[in-house]
């Protein structure tokens, strides 16, 4: 991929704290969290192995990433929640009908959204609640801090994690990740959020979960380049962007 040569600048944004990389990587630069913390996090499985991570809309729809699939075939995938651990604990679900969105790209990951359909209503509780969907038009602004949370890789190529993990990761401008990643490849459904050192990201198998603002889930993990390398942000799809699909098939 062509990638213009930049300097290793901070953004006047970042303070120089946030412009190193720090020496050990903990999920990629995160930390052990509760799902109690993160009621909505939700890991969808294959055949009883997690594959991606999701978030829990509502009783009855898991919101995820459309690359998480290759076909729709529900049968193998059920989804756990209530547990912090990525292979016990919890309630699992099955899934009786997955969702992807119609535009959705496995060449440029565009529009990449899929929703999952539970045979029966989850049973909500403090370890199992939904999170609260963007007004359409609400704008992910540059700079602001979203949490990132999943059982992903610890580092690039690394082991997934049996524990769930979360990270703080500031919305970076489109401008700035095009400088990254080429002006074709980001699109307007989609946002970046990292630092452009590297050192906190989202990492292989936490794609499909959430990243949240203020209670409000603005991303989906879809994908990246290194994991945590610098100048490589992660890439999500940007949720007030595909609320008027969302809405269309959790209220059919
Ligand atoms: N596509 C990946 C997945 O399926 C997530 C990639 C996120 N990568 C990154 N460098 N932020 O789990």
């Amino acid at each position: 991929m062509h990638m213009k040569s930049v300097i290793f600048v901070c953004y006047p944004l970042f303070n120089v704290a946030l412009c190193t990389i720090p020496g050990h990587y903990r999920i990629v630069g995160g930390h052990e969290a509760s799902i109690n913390e993160y009621p909505y996090q939700a890991s969808i499985q294959f055949f009883g192995r997690h594959a991606c991570g999701g978030s829990i809309l509502t009783d009855r729809f898991i919101l995820t990433a459309a690359h998480c699939f290759e076909e729709d075939y529900p049968s193998k995938v059920t989804v756990r929640v209530g547990s912090s651990r990525r292979n016990s604990g919890g309630a699992v679900y099955d899934v009786d009908k997955i969702y992807i969105h119609p535009n959705f790209s496995d060449v440029t990951y565009d529009c990449d959204v899929a929703l999952t359909r539970l045979k029966k209503p989850l049973v909500f509780g403090p370890s199992v609640k939904n999170v609260a969907l963007p007004s359409k038009g609400t704008i992910v602004a540059d700079g602001l801090v979203a949490k990132a949370s999943g059982w992903g890789q610890l580092f690039d190529e690394g082991p997934m994690s049996e524990m769930l993990q979360a990270v703080e990761l500031p919305v970076i401008s489109k401008d700035n990740c095009e400088i990254f990643y080429g002006h074709t490849v980001v699109s307007d459904n989609m946002f970046c959020a990292g630092y452009s050192f590297g050192g906190k990201d989202t990492c292989l198998g936490d794609s499909g979960g959430p990243l949240v603002v203020s209670g409000i889930l603005v991303g989906i993990t879809s994908w990246g380049g290194v994991c945590a390398a610098p100048r490589n942000p992660g890439v999500y799809t940007n949720v007030p962007a595909m609320t008027k699909y969302i809405q269309s098939i959790i209220s059919a």
